[in-house]
């Protein structure tokens, strides 16, 4: 999603090495502590780490534009007010908490068939489970035929997909990547509705297309830019949720058979596991206008990265931001972003979590790290989480 946001820039110095990756924690503390405000002028832009400002920013979408001009395509995540509010109450009364509550069975089905493939006492928690779970779910949300489903992990792996590394041949040669995929999906998509014109189904393209406001419907591209904005923005904060969580799991192994004795206790692991460990750790705004924070000022046009990363851990909103916590009432974290774009998708992947968590709680005990290889972090300046977490259980 917002990888396409800042495909040209670099991730900060501070944080460019794969251990740093891997725990960005401590050098988002000290950022925040020495350069509440500052600006980058490798990257060309403004970083803020503290909760207050943050929020500030998030909730001033005047001062803080999500406007990405020609190329941004027509999804909403990319909108301001007027047109925002009025794609966002459209596509909302689609994608209802209720109707993702009413997924629990196929969400919970889904989940026990992939753990059912794994035969032995060992697997890969990313690539055997957390990438496909969310991938599955949102094809079948979105009404794509099961024949498809191969074709649809293909095209949604490339658009969420980083670069190796961070040279501008990088960037481009995933970019060209990505704009085909997104092509082909344009298609892929465009032909589903037919079909679905002619033939309405009980998913989610159908009630895009019918779905009205004063008379007014979507338009063909309106839709399948929504649709490929949740691949985008769905999947991959999804993996990473359920990877973090079990990283979690295995660095404080008492959780789980904490979790395991008290599975209510799980919607509460989740919140915390978005608030340390967050899938995504900074949100990208253009200042429409000149604009002061902290002491100091930011120009008409500037690029600003809100650190919700450093903003969960800020201590001045968080008692003892570094502990890992099942009691943290309230749990304020911005992972999921603040104000008119809070994540849509929040409910799905609360839900998708906790029936994760408790697939794997249910079956699996001593889940562990294994000890052979080593671990590689997301190239990326805006997710946090790791390509792959080889794990050993006990069955
Ligand atoms: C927006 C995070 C899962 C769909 C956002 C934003 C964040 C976010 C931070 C706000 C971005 C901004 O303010 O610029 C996450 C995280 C997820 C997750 C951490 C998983 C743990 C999902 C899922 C879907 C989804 C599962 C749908 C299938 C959306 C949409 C928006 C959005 C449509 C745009 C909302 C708007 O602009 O009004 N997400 N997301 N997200 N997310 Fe998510």
């Amino acid at each position: 999603m917002m990888q396409e946001k800042y495909a040209n820039m670099l991730n900060m110095t501070e944080l460019a090495t794969p251990e740093k990756m891997l725990f960005p924690f401590d050098t988002l503390r000290r950022l925040r502590h020495e350069t509440p405000v500052r600006y980058d002028s490798n990257r060309n832009c403004w970083d803020v780490f503290r909760y207050e400002d943050v929020q500030r920013i998030l909730k001033d979408s005047k001062t803080f534009s999500s406007e990405r001009g020609a190329g941004a395509g027509s999804t909403i995540l990319f909108m301001d007010p007027p047109k925002h509010k009025q794609m966002r109450d459209l596509v909302s009364r689609a994608f209802t908490p209720k109707a993702i509550q009413e997924l629990t069975p196929r969400i919970q089905s889904i989940a026990e068939q992939l753990l059912d493939a794994v035969t032995e006492d060992a697997m890969d928690i990313t690539s055997d489970f957390a990438t496909p779970l969310p991938v599955i779910v949102i094809a079948e949300l979105l009404g794509a035929p099961k024949e498809d489903r191969e074709q649809f992990k293909r095209w949604s792996d490339i658009l969420v997909e980083s670069a190796d590394d961070l040279s501008d041949e990088a960037f481009r040669r995933i970019t060209d990547k990505r704009m085909k995929a997104m092509e082909e999906l344009y298609g892929y998509f465009r032909n589903i509705m037919g079909q679905r014109a002619a033939e309405p189904q009980d998913d989610l393209i159908t009630a895009l297309m019918n779905a009205e406001i004063e008379g007014e419907k979507l338009t063909e591209k309106e839709i399948v830019s929504f649709c490929v904005l949740l691949l985008a923005a769905g999947n991959e904060t999804t993996t990473n949720l359920i990877t973090n969580g079990v990283r979690v799991l295995t660095e404080m192994p008492e959780l789980q058979e904490r979790l395991f004795q008290s599975p209510d206790l799980i919607p509460a692991f989740i919140e915390e596991v978005l608030r340390y460990y967050p899938p995504i750790v900074a949100i990208g705004r253009k200042a429409t206008d000149q604009v002061q924070i902290g002491d100091q000022t930011i120009e008409k046009g500037a690029q600003v990265i809100s650190w919700v990363g450093a903003a969960n851990r800020d201590e001045s909103r968080f008692v003892e931001p570094d502990d890992f916590r099942l009691d943290r009432k309230p749990n304020p974290h911005m992972t999921f972003g603040f104000g008119i774009h809070f994540c849509l998708g929040a409910p799905l992947a609360r839900l998708e979590g906790k029936i994760a968590f408790q697939a794997l709680l249910n079956r699996y005990q001593n889940l562990a790290r294994a000890s052979s290889g080593s671990i590689q972090p997301i190239q990326s300046s805006f997710v946090f989480g790791v390509k792959n977490y080889p794990i050993t259980m006990h069955i």
